[in-house]
């Protein structure tokens, strides 16, 4: 049985570590059939730990090979220690000694991407969480700092770039071809911020000068062939490290800032100290090779990367219980950070929709946990929306609760304090009760109540005395390991309109109680509530709206997101409807109200088009899932595109005119304002391409061939492949593979384009793409491009009622588990949403998960969220 290797841990088990590493100085020989690793480490007993008898614990993988062990020059046999499952222990060691261990390393058959491995021909590592374990033995655990010293010998030819964190102190040749760098890192650290880099690369080199006069060079390293691609990050950069400065009074506190860009990543980036290193898709930037959503992927998480040196390297997790400590508060920095580069309210859209449609759904599933988890066994599947998004929405509460002056005065606090240690959330929100005097003990829920909490409001309003009353009820599902749960304390961000518009109050609530009155006096007429202003707390809110309640929040109220939430509601009760109606058999109808609210967003040539094309996009399927009491993908699918084809044809002219309105002929730029016309010109295209009109083809063709840039090239591409004109999209398709081949990226698009196309034979098409040259079944980033592009967003071919979506993303998981189970892992989260479907499909999906649950040896990161699912 495979379950008795994967063991549970507790954050009640927490305790801490007994020994502490204060100096650890690395030697890395890389070559081409194997690397050795010489570590040594100076050890002694934790003076805050009692007992001084215990055994000094090192975790280590098991395919790692020990070469050398010795404790202060004397080696050890194997008889002086006990080696087993990930884990070296050493009995009867002195207080403190140098603990010397040689390693060796297979990087080129490192297919997980953890520890040491090659991308590309260049060596990399990652870390996080638990990857420094298989370079050397290590108390690898956050809460053991150590400063870092490297040296790096490798080929001089092959790799002239040798890369560590900190700064380059030394270096020297052999005489022999090979050469050497050391480098020095005076920042105590956890081991999952060691980093390396050997490789041919090129770079872009900047500087920046600190507010208080620090000289730092920055420097992005990537392929020759790339070089053209930086300068987007190396700005992004540039505006992320003056916003810290700005907003969090935070400085950069080394010589120098590097990132390097690797094809081969498991993830999106990685903040090691002074040396980030990077996924291409998450660096590289160009406007012919890269659209407007990459672009601001890239100025995001470079930003988030960069937060990091204070938010998570500086001030540290004690234990990985913790990540939300982190991750929330770095993502709701990037998100702030985002929404001051470009617009607020857009951004703000993007974030609660991810929230509502992702997040919501994993709160909802078997694998739902707390912000902070209680225990888990593969700590690799909790890097989720739930840690990182929810997360951001926990600190982005206390921001709103205490106001902008006293959070800043609570994070400086924060990292005053914990300056150099390896802290918990308890830490964090105890630095915003100490500045504002309160008590915020009701709040931590939030950290440890897993769910999404669900606000039932309802009103009266007295005409007689002018008495207006709001009833705020809120409760919160069970999820797994917990029944019940505690109110919490969250700001219920609102205002109140009259029928005409006028606002007549805002304000922000503060909900602590299961059941809460809010009473308004003076209110001359019966006021239309504005709730959840901004998405003030990450909850579902159910208030019985009317339809002209909704289409007049849309048109006049004063807050952005708001607006366009009224409209969504709107659309969610009319495509609710249509499914209804599919269900029965009756036929869809598109009413009028809907067409003229939507005529008169499209002529408004005063909106922000980057506004008008949000509200102008329908709710996802995967959102219209997400809300159904049980997902019938059928008629979600029929419903939806029924509506899509219905104001294709209502409003055509108006599309037409705001996509000429858009089509400004500018050259490409990527700022909010520009990137805001291409998303309402590309979203007009859309609806026109429904019409299935000869002329919107001839228009979409000729945007094919004639932009100058990616995004509407792509769109282009994309709007004709998915058509009915089934010759000219296989046209599109095989000229855009000729004209970009080359470039990685863009193919991933290429498949990602084709892996989303919902006409027939969908599942063949990219059956037949998995052994197309292109793909590579060993780069995440084409396992996402291609199986989680068709899985996500080719839902109802993903869902056809035979099965045969499930059974092949089952084929491949199994594959992949022995390869790089990281991704394994994350490729199967629709299959773990198997309870939300009818019984027909929910037994298909459950029987590839038993499937699965059956097969010997799976690694520990599948087996959590198979047998998890299955529960
Ligand atoms: N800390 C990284 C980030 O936010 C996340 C990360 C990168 C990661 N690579 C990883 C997590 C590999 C787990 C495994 O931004
Ligand atoms: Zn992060």
């Amino acid at each position: 049985m495979s379950s008795k290797q994967h063991e549970t841990i507790y954050l009640e088990d927490y305790q801490p570590p007994a020994w502490l590493i204060s100096h650890t100085e690395l030697r890395f020989e890389l070559e081409e059939e194997h690397t050795l690793v010489r570590a040594q480490l100076s050890v002694r007993a934790n003076p805050a730990v009692a007992d001084k008898r215990m055994p000094l614990e090192l975790f280590g993988d098991e395919a790692m090979e020990l070469c050398r062990l010795s404790i202060d020059g004397q080696i050890l046999e194997t008889c002086d220690y006990q080696r087993d499952a990930g884990c070296l222990r050493i009995q009867n060691v002195p207080e403190h000694f140098t603990l010397e261990c040689v390693t060796r390393l297979l990087p080129h058959e490192n297919t997980a991407l953890e520890g040491l491995y090659k991308s590309d021909g260049m060596f990399c590592t990652q870390c996080e969480a638990e990857g420094f374990r298989r370079i050397t033995f290590f108390p690898d655990r956050p809460d053991v700092m150590s400063v870092f010293r490297t040296t790096l010998v490798a080929d001089k030819a092959r790799y002239p770039v040798l890369l560590s964190n900190g700064n380059p102190v030394d270096n020297g040749e052999d005489g022999e071809g090979r050469h050497w760098v050391t480098w020095d890192d005076p920042w105590p650290k956890p081991s999952y911020l060691f980093a390396l880099v050997a490789g041919d690369l090129a770079l872009l080199e900047d500087n920046y000068t600190t507010l208080s006069g620090r000289e730092v060079a920055l420097r992005i390293y990537a392929e020759r062939k790339d070089l053209d691609k930086l300068d987007y990050a190396m700005q992004s950069l540039k505006n992320a490290m003056r916003w810290d400065e700005g907003v969090y009074g935070r400085e950069y506190d080394l010589d120098i800032y590097m990132i390097v860009a690797v094809d081969f990543f498991n993830m999106g980036a990685m903040e090691n100290k002074g040396l980030n290193i990077f996924n291409t898709s998450c660096v590289l930037a160009h406007p012919k090779t890269t659209t407007d959503l990459g672009f601001q992927r890239v100025e995001g998480v470079v930003a988030h990367e960069y937060f990091h040196n204070w938010s998570g390297n500086r001030v540290t997790c004690r234990d990985w219980f913790q990540l939300s400590l982190k991750e929330g508060f770095t993502v709701f920095r990037d998100a702030e950070f985002s929404a001051d580069m470009n617009s607020r309210t857009v951004k703000r859209i993007e974030d609660a929709t991810l929230l509502r449609t992702a997040q919501f759904a994993e709160d909802g599933g078997p694998m739902a946990h707390p912000v902070r988890p209680e225990s888990y066994m593969e700590i690799s599947n909790f890097y989720t929306l739930t840690v990182y998004e929810k997360g951001a929405e926990v600190v982005r509460m206390l921001h709103t609760l205490l106001g902008s002056e006293l959070f800043r005065k609570g994070s400086d606090l924060y990292f005053e304090r914990h300056d150099g240690q390896a802290v918990t959330t308890d830490d964090f929100v105890a630095a915003m009760e100490a500045v504002s005097g309160r008590d915020l003990s009701q709040f931590k829920r939030w950290y440890s109540q897993a769910g999404t909490p669900l606000l039932t409001v309802s009103d009266q309003y007295d005409e007689h005395t002018g008495e207006y009353c709001l009833n705020v009820r809120q409760s919160c599902p069970p999820s797994p390991g917990q029944e019940h749960k505690q109110p919490y304390h969250m700001p219920l961000a609102m205002g109140l309109l009259a029928e005409d518009g006028a606002e007549l109050y805002a304000g922000c609530l503060e909900l602590t109680g299961e059941e809460q009155q809010f009473r308004f006096t003076d209110i001359a007429s019966r006021p239309v509530p504005s709730l959840l202003r901004g998405f003030s707390a990450p909850v579902k809110l159910d208030y019985q709206y009317s339809d002209a309640q909704l289409l007049m929040l849309l048109r006049h109220d004063t807050d952005g997101f708001n607006r366009w939430d009224a409209g969504q509601r709107f659309c969610i009760r009319l495509l609710q409807e249509q499914m209804r109606r599919y269900r029965a058999g009756e036929p869809m109808q598109c009413p009028d109200v809907l067409i003229s609210a939507w005529r008169e967003l499209l002529t408004d040539a005063s909106l922000e088009p980057a506004m008008v094309a949000q509200c102008l996009e329908l709710p996802s399927e995967a959102q219209l899932s997400e809300l159904a009491e049980q997902i019938d993908v059928t008629a979600i699918h029929a419903a939806r595109e029924f509506m899509r084809a219905a104001l294709a044809t209502a409003l055509e002219q108006e599309w037409l005119q705001a996509y000429q309105r858009c089509d400004t002929g500018a050259a490409y730029a990527a700022d909010a304002a520009s990137m805001g016309r291409r998303s309402l010109k590309n979203l007009a295209l859309s609806y026109l391409m429904l019409t299935g009109c000869e002329p919107w083809l001839e228009l979409a063709r000729q945007q094919y061939e004639q932009s100058d840039n990616m995004t509407d090239q792509l769109a282009a591409l994309s709007l004709v492949a998915h058509s009915g004109f089934r010759e000219t999209g296989a046209e599109l398709l095989q000229a855009f593979y000729q004209q970009w081949q080359h470039e990685a990226l863009v193919m991933n698009q290429w498949l990602s384009v084709q892996a989303s196309d919902p006409t027939p034979g969908a599942l063949a098409r990219v059956q037949a793409l998995s052994t197309h040259p292109v793909f590579d079944a060993r780069n995440p980033n084409k396992l996402r491009a291609l199986i989680a592009g068709f899985c996500a967003r080719n839902l109802f071919h993903f869902h056809a009622e035979d099965g045969s979506g499930y059974e092949w993303l089952a084929d491949w998981i199994l594959q992949l588990d022995r390869r790089n189970p990281q991704i394994a892992a994350r490729l199967l989260t629709p299959l773990t949403r198997w309870k939300r479907y009818d019984t027909e499909r929910a037994a298909l999906m459950q029987a590839q998960l038993q499937r699965m649950m059956d097969t010997a040896e799976l690694s520990a990161d599948v087996y959590e969220v198979v047998s998890k699912s299955l529960m």
